[in-house]
This record gives structure tokens, C-alpha cells and sequence, in this order.
């Protein structure tokens, strides 16, 4: 094989490789979300998910999750094992003893959740595990996701 070959070969299988991995993982270019209809929030950030319980941002971040979230965190938020289960997240709030100590700990992981989307996570070698959100998603966006994930949460603890 020449050497030109060998380099559109070895190329060629790199593209293979990489549509595989793209394939696999869904795609992983941040996407904004459409949020038109919801009560606007301005650039000030709120300190707790104003959306939570609002069907029209659970349904807008339904979708913003499987455009942004699903290839990595499961299809429904169901996790695959690749990510972390994100119905975990809130998980402990469901149940809890009153509306206000679950309304108090659902806010509790708003913090959380913001911090994480909007900055992403890199490993201890500086690798990108959870890609940043920041340049893409507004402070609609996140809640609606949010909004989302929380309704998610709730419905999974109902007994089936
Ligand atoms: C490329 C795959 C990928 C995509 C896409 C992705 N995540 Fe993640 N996410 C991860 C990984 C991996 C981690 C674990 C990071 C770590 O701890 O190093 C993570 C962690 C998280 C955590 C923390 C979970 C916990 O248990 O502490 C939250 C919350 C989260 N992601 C939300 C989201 C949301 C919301 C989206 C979509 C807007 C998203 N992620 C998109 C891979 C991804």
C-alpha cells in the first residue's frame, strides 16, 4: 500500500470510528431550547426553578433534554449506564414529610443543576465529561429542563 493510501485509509476508518462514536452517543453539539411561551425570567438569576410544575415548560424541556441530554443521560431520562441517572438527582424530595421541606429540597438541587449544566465537569485529567451548556442555553432553558427532569422524578415515584 502507498503512503497516500494508508493515510485516506487510516482516515477513512477514523471517520468510521468517529460516526460510530457520534452514532452512540447521540449528538452531543449543545442546542438551544425553544421557550417561547413561558413567563420570561430576565438575565438576573432566580434562586429557585420558578417552572417546577408548569406543564407547558415540563413539555418545552422534554424537549430541550432529548435534543441536549438524552444521547448521554437515556432516552426519558431512563440512564443507560453511561452518565449518572439524573432522576436521582431530586429523588430523596419526593416523599418528604411536608410541600414545604420538598419544595425547600427540590430548590436545594436547582443550585446544583445549574452549576453543573452550565459549566459542564472535566475529569482529574482535564477531559471533558459533561459538556458545558453555557454558551447555548438561557435561564429559561435550564429551568425548563429542570422543570422537566423534576416532573420526571415525581412520576417515577408514583407506585405503578
Ligand atoms: C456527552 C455526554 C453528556 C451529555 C450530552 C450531557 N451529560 Fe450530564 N453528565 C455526563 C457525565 C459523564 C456526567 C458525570 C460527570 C462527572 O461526574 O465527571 C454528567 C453529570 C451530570 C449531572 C450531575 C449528576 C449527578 O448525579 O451528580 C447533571 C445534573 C447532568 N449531567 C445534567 C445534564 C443535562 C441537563 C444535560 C443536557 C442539557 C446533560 N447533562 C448532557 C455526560 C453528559
Amino acid at each position: 500500500m502507498s503512503k497516500l493510501t494508508a493515510t485516506v485509509g487510516s482516515a477513512l476508518g477514523f471517520l468510521v470510528v468517529a460516526t460510530l462514536v457520534a452514532l452512540a452517543h447521540g449528538d452531543v453539539t449543545p442546542h438551544p431550547v425553544d421557550t417561547t411561551g413561558l413567563p420570561p425570567l430576565g438575565k438576573e438569576w432566580v434562586a429557585a426553578n420558578p417552572y417546577r410544575g408548569n406543564d407547558k415548560a415540563v413539555a418545552l424541556g422534554a424537549i430541550g433534554y432529548l435534543h441536549n441530554c438524552a444521547g448521554c443521560h437515556g432516552l426519558n431520562a431512563e440512564a443507560g449506564g453511561m452518565a449518572p441517572d439524573l432522576l436521582l438527582v431530586a429523588k430523596d424530595c419526593v416523599g418528604m414529610g411536608s410541600q414545604k421541606l420538598q419544595s425547600d429540597c427540590f430548590k436545594d438541587t436547582d443550585d446544583y443543576f445549574k452549576g453543573l449544566v452550565l459549566d459542564g465537569r472535566k475529569n482529574s485529567e482535564g477531559r471533558e465529561t459533561m459538556p458545558s451548556y453555557s454558551s447555548v442555553f438561557t435561564q429559561e432553558a435550564v429551568w425548563a429542563v429542570k422543570a422537566y427532569l423534576d416532573q420526571r422524578t415525581v412520576d417515577e415515584s408514583k407506585p405503578k
